[in-house]
């Protein structure tokens, strides 16, 4: 059984997840109608990995005797100055995802909900992956800068990137059943 502090707090990051899809799925479409068709495939396919972020944390939290509860959220972003901006906006965006499941282990811990904490651990070890990469991509489309064939070559990078994501997906959606 959860604690109902416990259970504010996964309930915050659920929402905080389907946010996120949302907020990628702003910037896919950006993406699409800039020309960027790998760099939208790659946010698309992030935007599921939210979801079944969020997905897992509904799970988890009902299967522990708490409710998930869903709530509005506010509007994302449709306006981009460039790809680069794209990109660092997820990357922001990661690092405060980041710094909330923090915040929910802390209070797991604060609350010897040892059993919600082991679970966390899954979410703190994927944020550092998704932060890596992000930077990573971000490294690259500083060094494209403004030279259209360096882009041009990074979006195609991003559509392989998409299609490994696709692939780590379905994996993911295999072991999580119900997901
Ligand atoms: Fe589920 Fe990228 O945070």
């Amino acid at each position: 059984m959860v604690t109902k502090s416990v259970e504010k707090e996964i309930n915050e990051q659920i929402l905080r997840e389907e946010h996120s899809s949302r907020i990628y799925i702003a910037m896919a479409s950006w993406c699409q109608v800039n020309g960027y068709q790998g760099a939208a495939a790659w946010l698309y396919a992030q935007a599921d990995e939210e979801r079944i972020h969020q997905l897992k944390l509904i799970h988890y939290l009902d299967d522990r005797g708490g409710n998930a509860q869903l709530s509005d959220l506010e509007k994302p972003a449709h306006k981009f100055k460039s790809l680069l901006d794209v990109f660092q906006q997820v990357l922001k965006h990661e690092e405060y995802i980041s710094a909330s499941i923090n915040e929910v282990y802390s209070v797991s811990i604060k609350q010897s909900d040892f059993a919600t904490s082991n679970f966390l651990q899954w979410y703190i070890t994927e944020q550092t992956e998704e932060e890596s990469t992000v930077r990573g991509i971000l490294d690259q489309i500083r060094l494209a800068g403004e030279d259209k064939g360096g882009l041009f070559m990074m979006d195609k990078e991003l559509a392989a990137l998409a299609a490994k994501k696709r692939a780590s997906l379905l994996a993911m959606a295999g072991m999580n059943a119900g997901v």
